[in-house]
């Protein structure tokens, strides 16, 4: 980190998204999901409750699922982030996404990336989860519209292409 010239307070903040190497000039305390969205144009985060109880917002940061609302962007100095955009191979998507949108596991959209990578971190963990195990790995991301027994469906159908791919 150093001192951003022009801009007193600012700092210049590299960090990996998406297996790039980025440097941003930013406040110390803007929050990650600012940074992600205004300064890199990485919008798939989505701000909902913006006090760390919805899940919309969420991100790996070093493999571990947080809450991007939470952190301010200088904890995520030198942090290997992946944002949604960072899920598909190209234009292939993962997955998760392929059974998201199968299953009808995405409405309005708002819930689905914070959900895809709470997912990712979950079947990282657990290749064959159960339904509680899927509940529960799901349990820090909320959904307004699906009844979340879709998404629980997809997240279920993505591990059973998982094993059998
Ligand atoms: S916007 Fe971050 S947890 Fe709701
Ligand atoms: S699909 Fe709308 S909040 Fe989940």
């Amino acid at each position: 980190m150093s001192a951003a010239a022009g801009s007193p307070g600012k700092c210049e903040i590299s960090l990996t998204v998406n297996g790039e190497p980025r440097t941003v000039r930013a406040y110390p305390m803007e929050r990650l999901l600012d940074v992600l969205r205004d300064h890199l144009r990485l919008t798939g985060a989505k701000e909902g409750c913006g006090e760390g109880e919805c899940g919309s917002c969420s991100v790996l940061m070093n493999g571990a699922l947080v809450n991007s609302c939470l952190i301010p962007v200088l904890q995520a100095k030198e942090a290997d982030i992946v944002t949604i955009e960072g899920v598909a191979a190209g234009s292939q998507l993962h997955v998760l996404q392929l059974a998201f949108l199968e299953c009808g596991g995405a409405q309005c959209g708002i819930c689905t990336p914070g959900m895809i990578l709470a997912a990712s971190h979950l079947l990282r963990k657990k290749p064959a989860p159960t339904m509680e195990d899927i509940r529960e790995g799901l349990s820090g991301n909320l959904c307004r519209c699906t009844g979340y027994i879709q998404i629980f469906e997809a997240v279920a159908e993505a591990a059973r292409r998982r094993a059998t791919t």
